[in-house]
């Protein structure tokens, strides 16, 4: 899911209609969020970029636009995520910095650090400025951290830190990067990368727990080999490209590992749940008419076969109806509609994709 995404919309659209007895829960209890991520999170920091070509200012980028920039802006319509956490959808750190009085609430409410193209590692395209790193949104982190400091002193901030949620779903560019390059796989065998950027990520998330003990709600990455984009280069038949998806499911169980050990390590202080982000697609992907959906193969936007032989720019074809659609692009960000399934699989009470806590045991622990 290189270019921007929607996990905000995740969050939103599936707190919302979902569960009436987990609202209250959620609402009670959770006092800000905070997100770190690629671009199924970006809420519009790219943007804020000097030269990134992963903006999020036209249809191109993902549906995270679509909603919230473009269809929302005609409707007026509030995210239902605002409503059901009782907050702020988080701005995009990047368009706090020169708005103290906002900078200062968000750092209370949440703030979102998502960047699409972001990486765990940095890659070529982050150090180009084409995206902000996690190890970069960590710094940005620290400097709300420090505003909250400020704000509430040491102790409170602590205890709001503890009572909040930290939303962290990244990877899949990481993963795309070992497919991508051809020297890679040379130095280096798929498993032993792929354990090398969950080693990585839990340095990240060490460094987050130095700042308090916020409920981590933990993505894996998707079956990024079931993209449009990879179906249709399989030009036959339109199959999943299986090596990819291999390279998404080791990365996940190297994550999986990580953080048992890491949640270990720290004495059990660490309070996480993990989202099968890959299981839910797969079942999702065998028979999307149970979940209202009639196409999880192709994308609403782009031109050609299977609507995936470009993206999603503004001469692309969009599909009539978005609602019957899992992928919205050919990069496989998710559709409105998509996203809503995948949030109601996430917020199901025995939901088999959230471990080990559901959602409401995360929010609730
Ligand atoms: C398409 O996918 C099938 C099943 O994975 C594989 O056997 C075949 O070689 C692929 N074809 C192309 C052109 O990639």
């Amino acid at each position: 899911m290189p270019a921007n995404t929607p996990f905000l919309i995740f969050v939103g659209l599936l707190l919302f209609d979902s569960i009436p007895g987990l609202e209250a829960v959620t609402l009670a209890s959770i006092q800000g969020v905070y997100v770190f991520g690629d671009s199924l999170a970006d809420a519009g920091n790219n943007n804020c970029l000097p030269i990134s070509v992963r903006k999020a200012i036209h249809l191109t980028a993902s549906t995270f636009l679509a909603i919230f920039r473009r269809e929302d802006s005609v409707t007026a319509k509030t995210p239902p995520m605002l409503s059901k956490f009782g907050l702020p959808l988080p701005p995009p750190y990047l368009s706090l910095l020169l708005r103290k009085n906002a900078r200062e609430a968000a750092a209370v409410t949440g703030v979102s650090f998502a960047s699409a193209g972001a990486g765990i590692f940095s890659s070529d395209d982050q150090t180009t400025g084409q995206a902000i790193p996690l190890s970069q949104q960590q710094d940005h982190w620290r400097s709300i951290h420090q505003e909250l400091t400020r704000k509430l002193g040491s102790s409170k901030a602590q205890i709001h830190i503890s009572k909040s949620l930290f939303v962290m779903i990244i990877g899949s560019n990481d993963v795309l990067d070992y497919y991508r390059n051809l020297e890679l796989p040379q130095q280096i065998n798929a498993q032993q990368y792929m354990q090398s950027i969950a080693d990585k990520y839990k340095e990240h998330l060490k460094k987050i727990h130095e700042t308090g003990t916020p409920r981590l709600l933990i993505f894996g990455v998707a079956q990024l080999g079931c993209t449009p984009e990879k179906r249709e280069k399989n030009w036959t038949i339109h199959e999943c490209n299986e090596e990819v998806n291999m390279f998404a499911s080791l990365y996940n169980e190297a994550l999986i590992k990580m953080l048992q050990q890491l949640k270990e390590e720290l004495l059990s202080s660490m309070i996480y749940t993990y989202f099968d982000i890959f299981k839910s697609m797969q079942d999702i992907n065998s028979n999307p008419a149970h979940y209202g959906l009639a196409d999880a193969t192709s994308a609403c936007c782009g031109r050609g076969k299977l609507n995936a032989e470009h993206p999603c720019l503004p001469t692309a074809r969009v599909c009539s109806d978005r609602t019957k659609y899992l992928f919205w692009d050919y990069y496989g960000h998710p559709t409105e509609a998509g996203s809503r399934v995948i949030a109601d699989l996430m917020f199901a009470e025995d939901s088999q994709y959230m471990f080990p806590l559901s959602l409401s045991q995360l929010v609730a622990s």
